[in-house]
């Protein structure tokens, strides 16, 4: 085995074993999910393997089954098991029966956007947003490359904004920020609810780098980016630096650490690796500690059944918010053996 370059950082290291082992990697993929104009990713992910990882699924396949996934948007799962939390509570009032007319969100999501825009920092969020949309349309430019930056929707963004506003989480945990829309989201929720609220993330930075020759192939698809000179969750306002932790590495390796160290969370928010292999560890690692109605959410839900089976399997409810962030409602007190 050839010896490791002492100048290349571990995270480094694991960044580039990522990048090499598949051009179109489940990273690249993400991307695919969460912008607006994706027709060149939609296209490579089209001629793709149906299954990108065990019971992983890619969505754009034409053999997907969204039964496989139990990928159902809008419908609350486990109606009939009973939660306090009130983003739960709220979901269930929106409902009619176990489903959620899509219409229903518009006016939540009208309103949260118009509160968020008047919570110090917004306006940072959305400069850091035009920045990032021009900076990418150069650099397709130059490179007559595609490049995403594998952030969640602007949709999403603000449910999550009001999904903390309805919970109010002292904690929240977070696995895969890239440039941050959803932490930014997060944080301004956080900063509305009050001073106390942190936000503790892991994520592996893809950061541009002009001199790698791999960021520039011409016709090349690139799901995630950071630009250069930016880290993980830059886009959170600089406000609120002092409420929010970001580590750079593999949650594989991260998370576990991380839980030992706080004394409970609130809300895990998954958007890192969509495995379901991936997803079940890090849902199982927030359990470890989550709070009394405690809640998990996960975004791309539509890849693969794990946050299904993991509500499933603690017998509680959850809900698919249109076949991309699903949550599921819970605290340790609900499994038992804790
Ligand atoms: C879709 S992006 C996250 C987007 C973010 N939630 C937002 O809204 O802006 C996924 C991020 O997870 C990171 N990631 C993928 N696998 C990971 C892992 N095993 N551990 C930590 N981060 C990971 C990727 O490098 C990328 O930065």
């Amino acid at each position: 085995m050839a010896t490791p370059d002492p100048r290349v950082s571990p995270l480094d290291r694991h960044v580039r074993r990522l990048r090499t082992a598949a051009r179109i990697s489940i990273d690249m993929v993400v991307g695919a999910v969460h912008s607006g104009s994706k027709s060149a990713l939609r296209n490579k992910l089209r001629a793709s393997p149906l299954l990108f990882a065990e019971r992983t699924y890619n969505t754009a396949h034409p053999d997907y089954d969204p039964q496989l996934a139990r990928n159902f948007p809008n419908h609350i799962h486990n109606i009939d098991r009973t939660s306090a939390n009130p983003l739960f509570l709220e979901i269930k009032k929106l409902a009619k029966g176990d489903r959620v007319p899509p219409r229903a969100w518009r006016q939540v999501r009208a309103e949260a956007m118009d509160e968020a825009r008047t919570v110090p920092g917004f306006d940072q969020v959305m400069e850091r947003k035009t920045f990032i949309e021009s900076y990418i349309a150069e650099l397709e430019r130059r490179y007559r490359a595609k490049y995403e930056p594998g952030w969640v929707n602007l949709v999403d963004a603000q449910f999550l904004y009001w999904a903390v506003r309805q919970t109010k989480p002292k904690t929240i945990v977070q696995a895969g920020v890239s440039n941050g829309l959803s932490s930014a989201f997060m944080m301004l929720a956080l900063a509305k609810n009050g001073p106390e609220g942190r936000l503790y993330a892991i994520d592996i930075p893809y950061i541009f780098n002009p001199a790698d020759p791999w960021w520039t192939v011409a016709g090349q698809v690139y799901g995630v980016l950071i630009p250069e000179g930016k880290s993980s969750g830059w886009m959170v306002p600089d406000i609120y630096r002092d409420r929010i932790e970001i580590e750079a590495g593999d949650a594989k390796l991260l998370l576990p650490g991380l839980i030992d160290r706080l004394d409970r969370i609130d809300l895990f928010f998954h958007d890192s690796d969509h495995t379901y292999q991936q997803m079940m560890f890090e849902f199982e690692q927030a359990l470890r500690k989550l709070a009394p109605n405690g809640l998990i959410i996960a975004d791309d839900v539509s890849w693969n059944a794990s946050l299904r089976d993991f509500a499933d399997k603690h017998d509680v409810p959850g809900y698919n918010h249109q076949g991309t962030l699903g949550m599921v409602f819970l605290s340790r007190s609900d499994v038992k053996g804790f």
